[in-house]
């Protein structure tokens, strides 16, 4: 088993349910590990989707489906060790790394990027110190505090109105409040620890960066003649509601300057964070200036429109990556993607308007296969190329609109 230093790609890939597979184990099976499933699939990798509820996107195309509580140390470790995997590939943040990080310093699994990119980024702290103390990256203020009155303190003593606050871990903006005056200041407490995916009590309060735009930089490290070399895709626009991405488009025009600055940043972290795969760089931007916000080691959700953008897209192109395949980033059109959300409190809903929705061409839909709706969950995605993003924006957000959830 190769250390996550080294290059690393397959000689030969097996054939599945066969001693000689190739076995690839997904931490987390929702939308985006459902992608990257079939992407392997394509490849003929025999896969384990594993997730915390049984009948996940990602369990209902994999060759295993396996539920556990991948946050629970002791059910990760026999879990992987009674499978092992070739890769593991955590698709979510919720995941006790400490124990990937002992199973692949054990030489006994290959963790996708690393391990240490996986433990990182689970937790605001350890990106965000790494990003801005260690590498020196551009970044709103902030500090980090375990109590509302230090949060009031951080801000009084600096950081200053408006500002953010989020729970150290939490996703998809959960827990997180913009502050705009010192009467915010208890209620955005409050919030972070509820939404807070562990009850520590432990916030960050940034600075609000008043950006013109931010982008995601999907920032692939892939093997090319033995060497592991970075490549990056055309900069993804996105909308966000809430901390919660509704829209996002591809290719979003940036300044010579700035772009170079974005792909600076991205080479800088990922370089640090190391191993094979996508990361998704998230980055604000104002003129020329550019301020690193987080990454996710893995494909972003705002990279959901890669699949009618790119001719690899952001799923495939980790497929191949983590194997060590050669990759493209180049582009096929612009193109947009809205989100689907439930609407609906249901068990086992049912989609209307899908003809409707696709009737107009150039437009797609991915309709995930969640079995519970909830009012803001995603359940599914328009995709649609055009030839600009303007018009690929207005084409996602129509097909988006016509899809109806009801319960079943
Ligand atoms: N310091 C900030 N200044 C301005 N906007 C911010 C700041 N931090 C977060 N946001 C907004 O909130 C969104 C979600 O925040 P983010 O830190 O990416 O949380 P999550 O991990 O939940 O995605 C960002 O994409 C951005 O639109
Ligand atoms: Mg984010």
């Amino acid at each position: 088993m190769p250390s996550p230093a080294e290059a690393f790609g397959v000689a030969s890939i097996g054939t599945p349910h066969t001693p000689a597979a190739t076995r690839v184990m997904l931490l987390g099976s929702g939308e985006l590990g459902k992608e990257v499933l079939i992407a392997l699939q394509r490849l003929g990798v025999e896969t384990i989707a594993v997730d915390r509820y049984p009948n996940a996107p990602g369990h209902q195309v994999a060759h295993h489906a396996r539920t556990i509580a991948m946050s629970d140390p002791q059910a990760l470790r026999t879990l992987i060790e009674a499978e092992r995997p070739l890769l593991v590939v955590p698709e979510i943040e919720a995941i006790a790394t400490p124990v990937l990080q002992e199973l692949e310093a054990q030489g006994k699994v290959r963790v996708i990027p690393t391990a240490r990119a996986a433990r990182l980024t689970m937790d605001r702290e350890g990106i965000r110190r790494l990003a801005a103390e260690t590498l020196g990256l551009p970044t709103s203020p902030y500090r980090f505090c375990d109590s509302l009155a230090r949060l009031q303190q951080a801000i009084d003593e600096g950081i200053g109105y408006p500002c953010i606050v989020k729970p150290v871990m939490s996703s998809s903006g959960k827990g997180q409040s913009r502050v705009d005056a010192p009467g915010d200041v208890a209620r955005a407490w409050e919030c972070a620890l509820a939404g807070g995916r562990v009850s520590h009590g432990r916030v960050i309060v940034e600075g609000f960066v008043d950006f013109d735009y931010e982008i995601t930089l999907l920032t692939v490290r892939a093997l090319e003649a033995g060497e592991v070399r970075t490549h990056f895709c055309a900069p993804i626009g996105h909308l966000q509601v809430d901390g919660d991405y509704v829209e996002s488009w591809q290719p979003h025009p940036m300044s010579p300057a700035a772009l170079a600055r974005s792909q600076e940043i991205a080479r800088t972290i990922t370089d640090d964070l190391g191993g094979q795969g996508v990361y998704g760089v998230e980055l604000f931007v104002r003129g020329d200036e550019v301020w690193f916000s987080e990454v996710s080691p893995r494909p972003h959700d705002t990279g959901l429109v890669t699949m009618v953008t790119q001719w690899q897209s952001e799923f495939e192109l980790h497929a191949r990556a983590i194997l060590g395949l050669p990759v493209s980033t180049a582009l096929r059109s612009p193109g947009a993607s809205a989100v689907v959300y439930g609407g609906i409190d249901a068990v086992g809903v049912a989609f209307e308007g899908v003809a409707q929705a696709l009737e107009e061409p150039g437009t797609e839909l991915r309709l995930f296969g969640k079995p519970e709706s909830h009012r803001t969950r995603r359940m599914g995605v328009a995709l649609a190329f055009d030839r600009d993003i303007d018009a690929a924006r207005a084409r996602a957000r129509r097909a988006a609109a016509k899809v109806r959830v009801r319960e079943a």
